[in-house]
């Protein structure tokens, strides 16, 4: 696979120092440890299977092996955190233009990192940053799981009715390396302008994201509010209207869309 991944990339300055490992724990442990050594801005780690893949809000990410893609890439960008509250928004973007490129499929966006393909989860992005004291950014990580060949047979009962891969949403067979290579480069392309090309980026996120004008429900401190998703800001807050009038932005926590992932 490492080999393949290579090829398709080519003479990709990210190319260098890319690891392949047929299992881990979780890619984006691995690249935090690797990062606190040290480890380059541009630095992947792909993995064959992940033995606890970790999502959002604590979920785990299903990764089992030769199904899916799982990728970490350390970032080194110079610049404090509230620079950079846009970055799964942008990576999000970056994973809808690899998979668009790889496949000719461009999946949506369910705010604010889960990737989708026929109101169903087809992958997610885990963002995590460490930080100076002060809020400068030491580094990012950011990690991405895409289902590429499961059937709907491959899935748990608890995913039965929410997750998707490519292979379902595209009925095709998809190159699993040449989207690796895909991934790598968009996400080289997004860290170059990360800072300079951001109202661009968050308004490519707002075509991509099938939050917007959907009915919703926000999950915040236990509580579920019902809601309707009226806008994003561009650091990727969702702009909500509560039934009662008000209105609201969401940074954190969950929100729940009807019809998407089995939610009615
Ligand atoms: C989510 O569903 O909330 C995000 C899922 C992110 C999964 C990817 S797989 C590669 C990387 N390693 C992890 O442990 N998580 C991310």
């Amino acid at each position: 696979m490492k080999q393949e991944i290579l090829s398709a990339l080519g003479s990709h300055p990210w190319a260098e120092t890319l690891q392949y490992h047929d299992c881990v724990g979780s890619t984006n442990d691995l690249a935090k440890k690797l990062a606190d050594d040290g480890a380059a801005h541009g630095t992947v780690i792909i993995a064959g299977r992940q033995t606890c893949g970790r999502g959002r809000m604590g979920r785990s990410f299903q990764s089992p092996g030769g199904m899916g893609i799982y990728l970490s890439v350390i970032l080194r960008p110079n610049c404090t955190a509230d620079q950079l509250m846009h970055l799964t928004c942008a990576a999000g973007v970056a994973m809808c233009n690899a998979v668009e490129k790889a496949t000719k499929y461009r999946p949506g966006i369910k705010w604010i990192n889960d990737l989708v393909a026929n109101d169903r989860k087809l992958g997610g992005i885990l963002t995590e940053l460490s930080l100076e004291h002060g809020g400068s950014v030491r580094y990012a990580v950011v990690g991405i799981g895409i289902n590429c060949h499961q059937k709907p047979e491959d899935f748990p009962i608890e995913l039965e009715k929410i997750a998707t891969s490519l292979a379902i949403a595209t009925g095709k067979p998809i190159p699993r390396s040449a989207l690796a290579a895909a991934m790598i480069s968009e996400l080289a392309d997004m860290s170059t302008s990360l800072l300079t090309k951001k109202a661009a980026v968050m308004e490519q996120y707002r075509r991509d994201c099938v939050t917007l004008h959907r009915d919703v429900a926000v999950i915040q401190a236990g509580k579920t509010v019902p809601a309707t998703a009226v806008g994003l800001d561009d650091a990727g807050a969702l702009l909500v209207r509560y039934a009662d009038g008000t209105t609201g932005k969401v940074t954190s926590g969950e929100v729940s869309v009807r019809g998407l992932f089995g939610y009615c």
